[in-house]
């Protein structure tokens, strides 16, 4: 075993998957957003379980993602979310890849790539309803249609947008961004085009705006156990999926006003037993732990002392007087009845839970437990 390691619980992403299906009507399909290793829980591994259960589509960031899932013989249809280069753009049709299209000149040179290769390539085209970053405005809508449906060879079977705040409370915005959606849906229709897949809705829109649901949901966050936000209206049972867990290195003992660590930051102040944890900010864990932190020993909170370097941190486990060397420390998940979950992570760092998962998940060995065949 290595000195730190990430677990996965794929029973946890099936449980959370069903959560999200259940809310959905019979005909509503789920696009599962496995992008950035699916959120640091491994690509592959989450991607085949939530095949299994029954997800119609997947959705990856970049074009080498998608390569990786179809070499791994997922034949589910794949949306890439940032779009396909052109150089890319011919594989992307020969792989049933379907590209996010927010920009004409690549439309047309897909266009052109489908034209030569005489097969449809199939799109989602993006509008930017009100997130500001990836689309076609809104309000350019019309003029961009005008070139597009006029392109041979693109069979266009999907329109997006993305929510900016369906996390919040108040809906005041997300129902704007619906309205000027369903304004352009329309504008698809009123030309004869009308989308087989409207989406627009992330876990926070799939959890409390059923309304948003359309024919397809984008949900990623919720699937790997965490709630968007503390602030909705219909929150979802979810259970985490990612564990990270190490052995306790060395433990000592440390007499009152020795120091810990770099900079010296934390001077003990009692007869204390120190252990030395092999895990630090290289591991994901972050340096804004220092001296804030906590990890589970022995089924206890222990306060992180000193500094996280790169590879180490120091607990103090004076209250946990059985613990021992090569004993299993959590620094996120469960152990007995406490739990540290990636939102308290998130929260001492000024971060969020999507960061912590991406940051903790990239560099770990993991062990998949529970897959479902
Ligand atoms: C375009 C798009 N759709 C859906 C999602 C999933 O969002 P969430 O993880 O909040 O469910 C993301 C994630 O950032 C995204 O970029």
């Amino acid at each position: 075993m290595p000195l730190s390691w990430v677990e996965i619980d794929l029973a946890a992403l099936r449980h959370n998957y069903f959560q999200a299906r259940e809310r959905l009507a019979s005909g509503t399909r789920v696009l599962a957003v496995v992008k950035s290793d699916a959120y640091g829980h491994g690509m592959v591994p989450v991607a085949r379980e939530l095949a299994a259960a029954g997800t119609e589509f997947l959705g990856v960031s970049k074009f080498w993602e998608a390569l990786e899932l179809r070499r791994q013989d997922i034949h589910l249809p794949l949306l890439v979310l940032l779009g396909v280069e052109p150089a890319d753009m011919e594989e992307a049709i020969r792989k049933h890849v379907r590209p996010v299209v927010f920009r004409l000149d690549h439309a047309r040179l897909l266009s052109q790539c489908a034209c030569s290769l005489q097969r449809p390539a199939v799109i989602h085209v993006k509008i930017d309803t009100g997130m500001g970053r990836l689309g076609v405005p809104w309000e350019r809508v019309p003029g961009f249609l005008d070139e597009l449906l006029a392109l041979p060879g693109l069979e266009i079977e999907g329109v997006l947008s993305h929510f900016a705040v369906a996390d919040e409370a108040d809906k005041t915005f997300s129902e704007l961004q619906m309205e000027r959606f369903q304004q352009v849906l329309q504008q698809f229709s009123n030309r004869g085009r009308p989308v087989r897949y409207a989406h627009i809705s992330n876990s926070a829109g799939l959890l409390d705006l059923p309304v948003a649901h359309w024919q397809l949901v984008r949900p990623g966050l919720m699937l790997y156990g965490s709630p968007p936000s503390t602030m909705l209206e219909r929150p979802a049972a979810l259970l985490p999926v990612m564990s990270f867990k190490a052995r306790i290195l060395q433990i000592k003992d440390v007499q009152t006003g020795e120091s810990i660590g770099y900079g010296r930051t934390y001077r003990v102040p009692r007869p204390s037993r120190i252990a030395t944890i092999p895990v630090g900010y290289d591991d994901g864990y972050s340096r804004l732990l220092s001296n804030r932190g906590q990890v589970l020993v022995g089924g206890l909170r222990a306060p992180v002392v000193g500094r996280v370097s790169m590879n180490m941190i120091t607990v103090d486990v004076s209250h946990v007087p059985d613990a021992q060397e090569d004993d299993e420390v959590v620094l996120l998940g469960t152990q007995g009845d406490a739990r540290i979950s990636a939102e308290e992570i998130g929260d001492l760092c000024g971060t969020i839970s999507y960061e912590v998962y991406c940051s903790i998940g990239r560099h770990h060995f993991k062990v998949f437990n529970n897959a479902s065949a």
